[in-house]
């Protein structure tokens, strides 16, 4: 199996309704392929992993990168994983801005990632988490 992660940057300004419908197409076509992950959405950036077989993996990372609704895709890893780290998700979402306290946000993405054996992608993610968005 395969753990790939990636940043991107969004194209315009993608609504609850954008979003609602890019993570019900994802979860169906990863659920189907049996891949797993976490997307994490901060109004401009993602930042995903996304776990399982290589050949599906790459095939829906090739979709992904295509994808017009973001740009400037940079993978920043790429392991070989013996274990799932998001075992339980077809991919987990979760908004990293408005409204949240970020006290409460660090600890929901702590607890998404808790399970994930790399230490380098728990950190990853939960620096994008602890970004302080409010700052000038
Ligand atoms: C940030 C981002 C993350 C995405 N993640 C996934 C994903 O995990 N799995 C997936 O199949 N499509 C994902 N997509 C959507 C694909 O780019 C593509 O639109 C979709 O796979 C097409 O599926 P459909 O032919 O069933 O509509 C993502 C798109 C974006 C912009």
């Amino acid at each position: 199996m395969i753990r790939l992660t990636y940043i991107s940057t969004a194209r315009g300004n993608l609504d609850a309704v954008a979003t609602s419908d890019l993570l019900a197409a994802s979860q169906r076509n990863n659920r189907r392929v049996g891949l797993t992950g976490l997307l994490l959405f901060d109004g401009v950036r993602f930042l995903q992993a996304l776990e399982g077989d290589e050949a599906p993996l790459l095939a829906t990372f090739a979709r992904i990168k295509a994808d017009p609704r973001h740009r400037a895709c940079v993978e920043l890893g790429r392991a070989e994983v013996e274990t799932r780290g998001f075992g339980d998700w077809d991919m987990a979402w979760q908004r990293v801005d408005a409204g949240v306290s970020r006290e409460t946000l660090v600890e929901t993405v702590d607890r998404l990632v808790a399970q994930v054996p790399d230490a380098n992608t728990r950190a990853l993610f939960m620096s994008f988490a602890r970004i302080d968005r409010h700052a000038a």
